[in-house]
């Protein structure tokens, strides 16, 4: 029986792969059988991730690249094309809020870092722009290909204190449906692109937001959590149904679209 949800043999590029969302995304789709790009920025942990799909009997190989480097990238991309001939999903997940960025409790919008708001905008809007430039060369070639931007909660509900974070994720979400129209009008309807928009996950870029120094909610998780339907805060793997439609043929007439990912939180009022 044919499995609508393949994605053997496909090559999927995956930006900020050696991250706590990235990690499971490279190790599931090897997994499936995939070969799978993991661009990093930090090469030890790029190549013990590679080691690791590799002894479980994957295909993975580590190119090293900060997603703001358009040289770097250009050079990624050019040795995956050298290794493999194809790029059938990018998967931007590079990405995360920044300690400057964030407003405290005892501030206001007035004491804004604007150099920190403007990193964060960097990494998030242009982090996402630059990989998708160059990475979806192939795909506009082989009429093919899906680009799965990760968003966030914060894109569609500007939550407190993360002002530039929010706004960048916003713009993702912008990117996102321009990128659909864009691409499916010069290229066609193979080309697809799409956002998950996870809600609360417990990692680095957030742990400082989300746990007290000895491991207990803080306040705002304690409002997160209020406001969740489900109760509880996600788990990584639980990216990677969507992912795995989104990435495969089984979402073929999927473009443009957000899928929000949150135990309820973005649908949920009182
Ligand atoms: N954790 C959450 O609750 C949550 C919720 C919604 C969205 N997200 C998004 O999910 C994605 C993954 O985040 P995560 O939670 O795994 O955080 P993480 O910090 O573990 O992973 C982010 C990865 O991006 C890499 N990165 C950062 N700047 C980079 C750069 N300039 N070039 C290349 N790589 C760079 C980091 O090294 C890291 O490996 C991010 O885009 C984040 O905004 C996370």
């Amino acid at each position: 029986m044919k499995n609508l949800f393949c994605v053997k043999d496909k090559v999927i590029v995956i930006t900020g792969a050696t991250g706590v969302l990235g990690t499971p995304m490279v190790l599931h789709f090897a997994e499936q059988g995939a070969k799978v790009a993991i661009i990093a920025r930090r090469k030890e942990a790029g190549e013990e991730l590679e080691k690791r799909v590799k002894k479980a009997g994957g295909e993975a190989c580590f190119l090293q690249a900060d997603v703001l480097d358009k040289d770097a990238l250009e050079n990624c991309y050019t040795r995956l094309m050298e290794r493999y001939g194809q790029i059938d999903v990018l998967i931007n997940c590079a990405g995360g809020n920044m300690a400057g960025a964030t407003i405290p409790p005892d501030k206001t919008i007035f004491d804004l870092d604007m150099n920190a708001f403007g990193k964060v905008v960097d990494l998030n809007l242009f982090g996402t722009v630059l990989p998708t430039m160059i990475f979806c060369r192939a795909m506009t070639e082989q009429k093919k290909g899906s680009i799965i931007n990760v968003a966030s909660e914060s894109a569609l509900r500007p939550l407190t204190r993360v002002a530039g974070y929010g706004v960048a994720k916003a713009a993702v979400v912008n990117f996102t449906q321009y990128m659909c129209g864009e691409l499916a009008r010069k290229y066609g309807d193979g080309l697809r692109v799409n956002a998950i928009a996870p809600g609360f996950f417990l990692t680095e870029q957030n742990r400082t937001l989300l746990t007290n120094p000895d491991g207990s909610l803080t306040d705002r998780s304690k409002t997160i959590l209020a406001h969740t339907p489900f109760n509880r805060f996600g788990e990584p793997e639980e990216l990677l149904g969507a992912l795995q439609w989104l990435a495969s043929d089984a979402s073929s007439f999927v473009t443009g679209s957000v899928t929000v990912i949150d135990g309820g939180f973005d649908a949920f009022s009182i």
